[in-house]
């Protein structure tokens, strides 16, 4: 197949490389009006190898304009995961008078190490950049936190932490979080371990994240640990757990003790199959006060097949997490950013309905692959609800929700190409619906290959990929007895 038809496949608002291998987004920091992503990339191949960290910018997360490499490898090893802060006051001495640093944190990954079986082939170390992020240089001490002794030793992601008042960082090593702090990124102190005993474990814990987050219409603070772990994701692959907790200034106490609950552990921040390794944008203005999130949109079984030969991977939207008390618990919901909004006008599309059904269709010569769609259905009588987008050559991706047992499901064994690896289509993904209101509300968006579902004012989040050869030009809502639909709105998004 041609570079030039896969680029049907390309993300019109999602960040892509131009060319080659991305994993995990990087080094996130807001600063001057300008969002800076870095991501694991690998410039020689689609697929994984020695890792450098590649650049983008945006003045809105959305638009990304993809920058010089600002990290690559050396005689210490590959550059693997990791963070960057603004340095406003200094604390480093890595600046000059009057021009603060960036300073990033990432792990040194030494192959040969690993090669010879040795343990300790991770540590970590820092770079700093004074022009906000375009070049860096690496400091001359590293590594800054040597390894310990314990493997998959990594990602390091770095918080000013606004209520002790000292940097923190959190990483992770093969089946826990490690919590230090400094004050003056340069020296580290571990504080303590957590989560041994809990949480989801069929996996490598690897990319944390841990900030203090305000619960919603309260004074309340609570803190959040993000972590990720591969394999062993809800839906099998690479998938994104969190915790909701206590922390001291030393050690994090989660609300509650996941081996004590019966059913699967179920705090993720995405359901779905394609959400991995994300984190939060670091110096966001207290004015702003958003908890903003970027995930990579793939999953480690089958990312480096999917379709696409001259890029592999895109990231997901950036959202916004926010933190709400719900039946006396305490869970992440995730929104799109509010930046799309500019990108979106509403359209009309044509419709044909009867009593359980309606179906929408695109004008001819347009389709539905850079979509977004916002309504909501009273359940009453729905045992079973089902959403479906097509094309003429009866392709579709299927995802609904049973509401006998509140589980949604997204189901993408006809959605179009998926051959190239069994792994994608081995079975549904399913989520548990958190929220479990009469109405459904729902709101997903479309991006050539990719669907972002967040239901219930995102308690639930799906976010999938898939690869149809003609785009979809219908979307469809099935249910088993009278279908009620309320605040149809669509719109295309253009950019
Ligand atoms: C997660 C990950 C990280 C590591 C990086 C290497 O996807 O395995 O733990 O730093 O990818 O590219």
């Amino acid at each position: 197949e041609s570079i030039v038809d896969e680029e049907k496949f390309r993300p019109a608002f999602h960040f892509t490389p131009q060319a080659h291998w991305m994993n995990d987004p990087n080094g996130m920091f807001f600063l001057n009006g300008t969002y800076h992503l870095y991501f694991q990339y690998y410039p020689e191949d689609n697929v994984w190898g020695p890792m450098h960290w590649g650049h983008a910018t945006s003045k809105d997360m959305i638009e990304w304009q993809q920058r010089e490499i600002a990290l690559k490898p050396d005689e210490k090893g590959y550059i693997f995961s990791g963070s960057a802060v603004y340095d406003k006051n200094n604390t480093s001495g890595l600046g000059r008078e009057n021009d603060p640093p960036v300073v990033a944190m990432f792990t040194y990954h030494d192959p040969k190490g690993e090669k010879e079986g040795k343990i300790n082939y991770q540590s970590q170390a820092i770079a700093f950049s004074l022009d906000s992020g375009y070049t860096w240089t690496k400091y001359k001490n590293n590594p800054v936190i040597k390894n310990p002794g314990l493997k998959d030793f990594r990602d390091p992601k770095m918080t000013w932490d606004p209520i002790h008042k000292k940097w923190l960082m959190v990483l992770s090593a093969n089946d826990r979080s490690i919590f230090y702090s400094s004050e003056n990124l340069k020296d580290w102190q571990k504080l303590s371990e957590f989560g041994m005993q809990t949480g989801a474990h069929d996996g490598v814990w690897e990319c944390p994240d841990f900030f203090p987050m305000k619960v919603e219409d309260s004074e309340e603070i609570k803190w959040v640990l993000i972590q990720s772990l591969n394999p062993g994701g809800y839906n099998g692959g690479s998938g994104t757990q969190y915790f909701i907790g206590d922390f001291d200034g030393k050690t994090f106490t989660p609300e509650r003790n996941f081996k004590d609950l019966k059913d699967k552990h179920n705090y993720w921040l995405d359901f779905g199959r394609d959400n991995y390794a994300g984190v939060t944008w670091s110096n966001i203005p207290s004015k702003d006060g958003r908890t903003l999130f970027l995930g990579w949109m793939s999953n480690w079984l089958y990312a480096q097949e999917v379709p696409t030969e001259k890029w592999r991977s895109s990231m997901t939207l950036p959202r916004e997490l926010t933190l709400k008390k719900t039946n006396s618990d305490y869970r992440i919901f995730s929104t799109p950013a509010r930046e799309l909004e500019k990108y979106k006008s509403a359209i009309q599309l044509q419709s044909k309905r009867d009593q359980n059904k309606v179906v929408f269709t695109a004008p001819a010569q347009s389709d539905l692959m850079s979509n977004e769609f916002n309504f909501a259905i009273p359940l009453k009588e729905i045992k079973k609800l089902q959403f479906s987008l097509s094309n003429s050559q009866n392709d579709s991706l299927k995802f609904g929700l049973n509401t006998e047992d509140h589980q949604f499901y997204v189901n993408r064994k006809k959605s179009g190409l998926i051959d190239f690896s069994d792994k994608f289509t081995q079975k549904f993904s399913t989520a548990p619906r958190i929220v479990k209101s009469d109405t459904l509300k729902v709101n997903f968006i479309v991006d050539r290959t990719s669907i972002e579902i967040f239901y219930d004012d995102g308690a639930t989040v799906m976010t999938e990929i898939f690869f149809p050869e003609e785009p979809y030009t219908k979307f469809g809502i099935h249910a088993d007895s009278k279908l009620e639909i309320e605040n149809m709105e669509i719109s295309r998004i253009n950019t």
